[in-house]
């Protein structure tokens, strides 16, 4: 049902991995509304292949960046600039890692050096990518650049561990940034807050399935699929949207404003 929203936008997609990544999705999904852009990913998620399938469905190229790179990062701009043909109008950071939660460390017991990488992977990396754009002037004006993020930033989830900090980091560099460049260039950023999802970054997190069914459950319209959390970027991407910034939206099917549901109420009937 593409109705061409993104005819003649440029941009850049970071994060999609495999079949099952929100940004492989966003992808598909603006290619089809008429987008053109470069996909990116960390050297070593080359390395699997995959991504590059996905170049050649979208007609573009895979551009290496490590996103706690800054000469990577810079490069990559450049680069994408070149590949379009002028600024860009969109970018999607759709990144996180968390060495902590690859590693199965408690909250209590943290290792503070992976600590550091788990921020800087997936909070400062966006940060990084904000400020490489707006220092080598590579956004038009009315610009979109979203990031993803997840309710443990406003709630506790104890299994998703410094995750949730990391969270709570991006979802601040979006309100902070987003004033300064809505008022330098009237860019637009913003994260969506998406339900529990199955992929790569989303099972690493203990008792996933515990996660994906008590949101479920507690939300009117059930989660929110990788596919529908497309559809919302793309919207965001499109001028329909033009006058919403620094703001985190939740998509995640009425879950983060559910006090509790009548299927949860019923589970603790005597
Ligand atoms: N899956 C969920 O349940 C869920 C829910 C809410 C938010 N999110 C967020 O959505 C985003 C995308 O995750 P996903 O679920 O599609 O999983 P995914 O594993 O497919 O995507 C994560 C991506 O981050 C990339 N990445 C890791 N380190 C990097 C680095 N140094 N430089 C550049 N890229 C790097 C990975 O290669 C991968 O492509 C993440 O920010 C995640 O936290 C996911």
């Amino acid at each position: 049902m593409a109705n061409g929203i993104l005819k003649g936008k440029k941009g850049i997609i970071f994060g999609a991995l495999d079949e099952q990544s929100i940004a492989w999705k966003v992808a598909e999904q603006a290619y089809a509304e008429g987008a053109e852009f470069t996909l990116t990913n960390a050297p070593v998620a080359m390395r699997m292949g995959a991504i590059q399938q996905l170049a050649d469905k979208c007609n573009t190229e895979v551009i290496p960046a490590d996103a706690t790179s800054n000469e990577d990062l810079e490069k990559l701009f450049k680069d994408s600039q070149e590949k379009l043909g002028g600024k860009l109008d969109f970018v999607l950071h759709s990144i996180g890692m968390s060495p902590n939660v690859r590693k199965g460390k408690h909250y209590t017991d943290l290792n503070y050096d992976w600590y550091h990488k788990t921020l800087d992977i997936s909070a400062m990396s966006f940060h990084r990518v904000l400020q490489t754009a707006k220092s080598m002037d590579a956004l038009n004006e009315w610009a979109s650049v979203l990031a993803l993020t997840y309710i443990a930033a406003q709630r506790v989830f104890p299994d998703y561990n410094d995750m949730a900090d990391a969270k709570s980091l991006l979802e601040s560099i979006t309100r902070s940034f987003g004033y300064q460049y809505g008022e330098a260039k009237k860019v637009r950023v913003n994260t969506i807050s998406q339900s529990p999802t199955r992929t790569t970054a989303g099972s690493g997190v203990k008792g996933f399935n515990a996660f994906l069914n008590y949101a479920e459950s507690m939300s009117p319209l059930g989660n929110a699929s990788a596919d529908e959390c497309a559809a919302y970027c793309v919207m965001m991407f499109s001028d329909y949207t033009k006058k919403i910034t620094m703001q985190n939206l939740f998509h995640d099917g009425g879950f983060s404003f559910t006090g509790v549901s009548q299927g949860v109420m019923e589970k603790f009937e005597d």
